[in-house]
């Protein structure tokens, strides 16, 4: 019997979230329907000073923001436009957007896209590697400064997926020859092994700061994330989650994780902004 145990944002917040009063969020992907929109309006509900949400649209962070408000009327938003696949809009709002705020305790990267359609970004890169992987870089370079100011208790999360088990880098083809040679799962996978492996190095850069840097993976979350799939990738799977494993690159049979509420999937990123139990 498996002795594994799936909390809610609810059961985290209980436990570890009086650490989280006063503090300044920033959270990227919010949406009405997305973990991230999730994530932020549970946080509302243990008094952060600020919650900086970020989308690429106004319209997908104001209905969040509404039940933020309705929550707790006393923690403060601050919408920050940006978009991820575009280096020259990450710049803008790190400078405009932040520029009347002074330290950043928790910056949590949720957004990212799976298994589109071939495309690039306004720099060049193949779709998912820039959004999923090359745009948290860059925003996190960015923002140590404000960061590093938080001090020990700031947090930087980078959420990945598990598909970071069959996920490659293609060093020789990082874009799939112009799309010639394109294979969504395989972009997607080869997006969240350079989140993760990026999640894993940070720390030795970072070495000494004590900001507390993790990749997280939310689990089989429904959300807006499966916009993508075909009938067909949804047969597959279907057969995966009767299977009930999956299989990495080595061969090696994992659990298929089993869906879950957005609370959930958000439970995994407090865990990793805030649960002492797992510090260092
Ligand atoms: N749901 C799952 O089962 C699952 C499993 C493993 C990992 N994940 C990871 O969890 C993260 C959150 O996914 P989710 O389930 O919450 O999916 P979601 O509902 O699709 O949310 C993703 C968010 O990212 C935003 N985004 C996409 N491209 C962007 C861009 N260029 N610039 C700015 N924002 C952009 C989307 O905004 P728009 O609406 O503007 O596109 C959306 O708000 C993703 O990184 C995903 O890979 C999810």
């Amino acid at each position: 019997m498996s002795n594994k145990q799936i909390l809610r944002s609810e059961d985290v917040l209980q436990k570890y979230g009086e650490s989280l009063v006063g503090k300044t969020v920033l959270i990227t992907g919010v949406s009405n329907e997305s973990i991230a929109g999730e994530l932020a309006i549970q946080l509302a509900s243990v008094s952060p000073k600020l919650l900086i949400l970020s989308a690429r649209a106004e319209s997908k962070v104001t209905p969040v923001i509404n039940q933020i408000k309705q929550k707790n009327a006393n923690v403060g938003t601050l919408f920050l436009n940006m978009d991820l696949s575009d280096f020259s809009s990450i710049r803008k709002a790190a400078q405009d957007g932040l520029a009347g705020v002074s330290k950043i305790d928790h910056l949590i990267c949720v957004a990212g896209v799976m298994i589109c359609p071939y495309g690039k970004t306004v720099d060049g890169f193949e779709t998912q590697l820039g959004v999923n992987y090359l745009s948290n870089f860059l925003l996190i370079k960015l923002l140590l400064p404000k960061i590093e100011v938080a001090g020990p208790s700031a947090s930087i999360i980078v959420v990945s997926s598990s598909s970071v088990r069959s996920g490659k880098i293609h060093f020789d083809d990082i874009g799939f020859s112009e799309g010639k040679t394109y294979d969504s799962y395989a972009a997607y996978g080869q997006s969240n092994a350079a989140r993760t492996m990026f999640a894993k190095k940070l720390p030795e850069k970072l070495k000494g700061k004590g900001i507390r840097i993790f990749s997280i993976d939310p689990g089989a979350v429904q959300s807006g994330l499966q916009r993508h799939f075909t009938e067909d990738f949804q047969a597959q799977v279907g057969e995966m989650m009767k299977a009930g494993y999956l299989i990495d690159m080595d061969g090696k049979k994992f659990d298929f994780p089993p869906w879950t509420s957005r609370s959930e999937g958000a439970a995994n990123i407090i865990t990793g902004m805030i649960d002492p139990t797992i510090a260092g």
